[in-house]
């Protein structure tokens, strides 16, 4: 048996948009044992892990990571070698209407999930010590927004690097950044080994139907309209999930301690343009008698909406080989096509939640 094979991943949030497809990852292409801890709030659905759920390696525990008790119980019996920390609220949307649960969850819990990892930590054996990491994940809208090209002609110059300065601008960035401060400060006072990643917009399969790409698929089905935010000349850059996935276990297993790894697609779009190019591929798989660009509107925007977001991903690519495997237009056919096959999923995950009147910039 490969030493590998005894280790397990406690992966908090795994019932999530991002945890899920790295579970899936985790249990289909790796030996690694992998304990799921999730809440399961309105974004956490456990139909999105049925391919793995009965895999022998696979465990999940419903636990709020705001729970210091419960949690001490699962590192107890688990004995993690490896912390993947995704669990989040993470629509900004919902941040704006109700900042409160995402000070608990994305502040609060954090500080609690880092706390008892720690003390956990703090009873290894040196060896197991010395091998362990918490692998802490976040997103580029830490660092704020970009110059835009309507406005700078200079602005492709400029990238979010890893040492770009801090400016979060929503309620959900702001917690985000809160928490990396939290990680970075466990990391310097304490020892205690962490690695923070920050990626930008994510979009696949299995992703709740609250966001930008899932919501204009299905509204474009149901003969809706598509509303767009502002003019729809928001940059974002957009990684395929699998993509982030692979990045993200590479960064857990292989990542240097006290680095962080900035994560993205090299794939920079207005959010109008990906609408367009969804309407487009509809045209032309799912044809009807009007084009579904003609469902398109535009709505105030967002109060204190960035502007643009662009990663630099050289040192993941450097030191650590990642790079994605996906292009926009292959990775958005393959999300289309899911979405089109999967109504059932989409339709039981949306049942009793929150209202899709608004179409977010994305996250
Ligand atoms: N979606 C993106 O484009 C993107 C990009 C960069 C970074 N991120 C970050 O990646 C992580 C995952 O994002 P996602 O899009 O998969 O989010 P998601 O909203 O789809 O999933 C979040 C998961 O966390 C669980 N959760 C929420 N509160 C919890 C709590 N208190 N205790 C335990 N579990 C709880 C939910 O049930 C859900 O399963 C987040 O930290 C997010 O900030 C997301």
């Amino acid at each position: 048996m490969k030493r590998q094979e005894n280790k397990l991943i406690l992966v908090t949030g795994g019932a999530g948009f991002i945890g899920s497809a790295v579970i899936r990852q985790l249990i289909n292409h790796t030996s690694y044992k992998v304990v799921n801890v999730d809440k399961l709030t309105y974004a956490g659905n456990l139909e999105s892990l049925l391919s793995v759920a009965n895999n022998e390696r696979y465990y999940f525990e419903q636990v709020d990571i705001c729970d210091a008790n419960s949690l001490k119980k699962v590192f107890a019996t688990y004995q993690p070698d490896i912390v993947m920390h995704l669990a989040a609220e993470s629509h900004v949307d919902r941040s704006i209407d109700g900042p409160s649960e995402f000070i608990q969850t994305n502040i609060v819990g954090t500080y609690t999930l880092l706390e008892q990892a720690r003390q956990y930590w703090n009873t290894l054996t040196t060896e197991k010590k010395l091998n362990f990491r918490f692998h802490h994940i976040s997103t580029d809208e830490v660092y704020g927004d970009l110059a835009h090209p309507d406005e700078d002609d200079n602005a492709k110059d400029s990238l979010f690097t890893e040492t770009t300065s801090y400016e979060p601008s929503s309620p959900y960035s702001a917690s985000k950044a809160s928490s990396d401060h939290l990680v970075r400060a466990w990391q310097r006072t304490y020892d205690f080994p962490t690695i923070i990643t920050n990626c930008s917009n994510n979009y696949g399969a299995y992703h709740f139907p609250e966001k930008l790409i899932p919501l204009v698929i299905l509204n474009a089905l149901e003969g809706k309209e598509l509303p767009i935010y502002g003019k729809g000349n928001q940059i974002r850059d957009w990684l395929f999930v699998e993509d982030h996935a692979r990045a993200l276990i590479l960064v857990a297993t292989q990542g240097k301690i006290g680095e962080t790894y900035n994560i993205g697609g090299h794939n920079e779009k207005q959010n109008i343009e990906v609408v367009k190019i969804i309407c487009n591929i509809l045209d032309e798989i799912r044809p009807k008698s009007t084009k579904y660009a003609e469902q398109i509107t535009y709505v105030k925007d967002r109060p204190g909406h960035d502007m643009r977001y662009a990663i630099d991903a050289t040192k993941i690519q450097q030191k650590l080989g990642w790079t994605p495997q996906e292009t926009f237009e292959t990775g958005i056919k393959k999300t289309v096509q899911w979405y089109l096959d999967n109504q059932q999923w989409c339709k039981n995950v949306q049942d009793g939640s929150y209202q899709i009147e608004k179409l977010g910039s994305n996250k």
